[in-house]
């Protein structure tokens, strides 16, 4: 069985951090159809935290329903990230995650995120800064390293073990690379033998099949997954099927339609304005990727400027759709 620290993970299999995605009805979402061991916020800015800025002490707030979950913070000042993780741990996560793999450029300027893997003095102090502040397990999550031929991540995955972290994640590209070519896989396993804590797999799992191979290739302890589960929420149920039974299915349309009714209808319930028609075209758009007639309705969505019609447009889809 998996644990992260005294956190159970059962089944072994996560939902990665998502920016703009893994909010708390996404996260809801995915709960309600089981397979996911653990779920990640969308990162939270430690400096902004600490200023107590609205937009962020908004993202926090989650059902227990999600729990087990893990809230991961980024920053550079260890003095920001040891209170925003406290504010995180006084809230009940379970897990507190530090993020040292975002290749993000406004990430990279503040000297944090991938950042951090070009200055593992400042990454050993921010570990080692946590661990004394909080009693809830600590994670960090980072790629392989900034830039070739800087490629350390084994270098920090051994700092996160020696500082007291209680498992890593590694998304094996560098920063540079963004989201281009393939996750070098060999990586995780070679951390995995590096380390005696528990090592996240995470990276280009497109199909439950990937991360049995993820699973059986490197040897970690537990799979991550982020893209995949937008276009298909149900790979955490159909991963852990076929790692228990050999075998998944795939759900039925009115099933799908049935999915994306209650997650228009939460996010109408909890949201308003132009973020309640952001966030209904960022769903409708990727659960319809594949679905006959998915590219036309997409097309559509781009020219469609209020949450109403929006709701029309895919009310008649799923009609058409279902019959
Ligand atoms: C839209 C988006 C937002 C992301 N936001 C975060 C984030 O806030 N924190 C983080 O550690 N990783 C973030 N990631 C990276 C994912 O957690 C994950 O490492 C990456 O997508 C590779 O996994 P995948 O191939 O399963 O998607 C983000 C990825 C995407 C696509």
């Amino acid at each position: 069985m998996a644990a992260i620290g005294s956190v159970t993970i059962d089944p072994p299999l996560i939902l990665a951090p998502m920016a703009g995605i893994t909010d708390s009805p996404f996260r809801r979402m995915i709960r309600s159809l089981g397979g996911c061991g653990l779920v990640t916020m969308e990162f939270i800015s430690s400096e902004a935290l600490t200023r107590g800025i609205g937009k962020e002490l908004g993202k926090l707030p989650f059902h227990q329903s999600e729990r087990p979950i893990s809230i991961q913070v980024y920053g550079s000042r260890p003095s920001a990230l040891v209170d925003a993780a406290k504010t995180i741990q006084d809230m009940g996560a379970d897990i507190c995650d530090v993020n040292m793999g975002c290749p993000a450029r406004k990430i990279l300027k503040g000297s944090a995120g991938a950042a951090l893997m070009g200055d593992l003095g400042l990454a050993r102090r921010i570990i080692r800064s946590l661990r004394k502040a909080i009693t809830i397990p600590l994670t960090v999550k980072f790629r392989s390293g900034l830039r070739p031929p800087q490629i350390n991540y084994l270098e920090l995955g051994r700092i996160c073990e020696g500082e007291g972290a209680d498992a890593v994640t590694l998304h094996p590209r560098t920063a540079v690379q963004q989201y281009s070519g393939q996750a070098d896989w060999d990586q995780i396993a070679r951390l995995k033998q590096e380390l005696s804590i528990p090592v996240i797999g995470n990276g280009d799992i497109a199909i439950p099949d990937d991360a049995v191979r993820m699973f059986s290739q490197t040897g970690c302890d537990m799979v991550m997954i982020g893209r995949a589960s937008l276009t298909n929420p149900w790979i955490f149920t159909q991963t852990a099927s076929l790692l228990e039974t050999g075998t998944y299915r795939e759900p039925s349309l009115s099933q799908r339609a049935a999915f994306v009714r209650r997650h228009v209808e939460i996010l109408t319930q909890e949201l308003a304005g132009k973020e309640l028609l952001h966030k209904l075209k960022v769903f409708t758009g990727k659960y319809t990727h594949g679905l006959p007639g998915g590219r036309d309705l997409r097309r559509r969505l781009t020219q469609i400027h209020n949450p109403q019609e929006l709701l029309s447009a895919l009310n008649a889809f799923f009609d058409n759709l279902v019959g």
